[in-house]
């Protein structure tokens, strides 16, 4: 398989902290790729750094082969690049269909004015682009909420209504941050199911999380990070028996339960 992201080297200084410092990584195409490591490893950073909201300090980034290490991030979206933020960002307004057609804004060709105008060639598209966001809400499980106002709906349906928002760019790498952060057990099967319907639709995920079952249910590889650097790679068995993927673990978890005994 080829690689379809790349990071080189990818290292970002924030003052004096190298919250990731010299990361390589390969997302193959068609694969389900996680990034895990305990609070504060540099998960946000590394994921920043590629969705293009991060310019980093060193290191290369490319898609497909091309250099987007300068890119914005509306211009790696164009190039197949999608995400969701840890918190969910919505239009709590809106409906849910028109949450969806948002996403849709990168692949639209009509100029604005022909929507105030309301020309024939912005009605076809609108419509072409309704009938596209019916269908990813149909394929999120939500199909039935579309005219119903986006707030107004269950978390789980939220980071549903995310995806489906992300998936409207028609990404090929979809980049997901902590999607089953605040999820009760039954969301969060029920999202992993979804997520490995993906493939289907020629979508590679990169997702970064801070539950490891999760991330070992769902994903082909997985590079583990701690404090900034890379420790460990492979596939869930390997990552699973690495000793120091487990003592990364056993320390963070170890040093929450000091800092809440001293109530820090
Ligand atoms: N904008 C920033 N400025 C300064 N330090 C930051 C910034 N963002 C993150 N950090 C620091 O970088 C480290 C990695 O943070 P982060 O990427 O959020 O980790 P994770 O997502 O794995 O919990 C932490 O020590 C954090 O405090
Ligand atoms: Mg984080």
């Amino acid at each position: 398989m080829s690689a379809l992201l790349s990071a080189r080297g990818l290292t970002m200084q924030f003052r004096g902290l190298l919250a990731v410092n010299a990361v390589d990584v390969e997302v193959a195409a068609g694969s389900v790729h996680g990034i895990i490591g305990p609070n504060g490893a540099g998960k946000t950073t590394f994921f920043n750094l590629i969705s293009g909201l991060l310019r980093p300090t060193s290191g290369t980034l490319t898609l497909d082969g091309r250099d987007v290490t300068a890119l914005p991030p509306y211009a790696r979206t164009r190039m197949g690049l999608a995400r969701t933020f840890q918190n969910i960002r919505m239009f709590a307004d809106m409906s849910v269909l028109e949450n969806v057609m948002t996403g849709m804004h990168t692949r639209l060709k009509a100029p604005g004015w022909s929507a105030v105008l309301r020309l024939p060639g912005f009605r076809a598209e609108e419509h072409a682009a309704k009938a596209d966001a019916m269908e990813l809400l149909e394929f999120v499980g939500l199909a039935d909420k579309a005219n119903g106002r986006s707030g107004s709906l269950a978390y789980g349906e939220q980071r549903r209504l995310e995806i489906a928002r992300a998936l409207a760019s028609r990404p090929r790498l979809l980049l997901l941050d902590e999607p089953a952060a605040g999820m009760n057990p039954a969301e969060t099967r029920e999202l992993a199911v979804l997520l490995k319907q993906l493939g289907q639709r020629d979508v590679s995920l990169l997702l970064v999380e801070h539950d490891m079952g999760f991330v070992m249910d769902l994903c082909d590889r997985i590079t583990v990070l701690n404090f900034g650097r890379k420790i460990a790679e492979g596939g869930p068995r390997e990552i699973r028996n690495d000793p120091a993927v487990i003592e990364a673990y056993l320390g963070s978890k170890v040093a929450e339960r000091l800092a809440k005994a001293h109530g820090a």
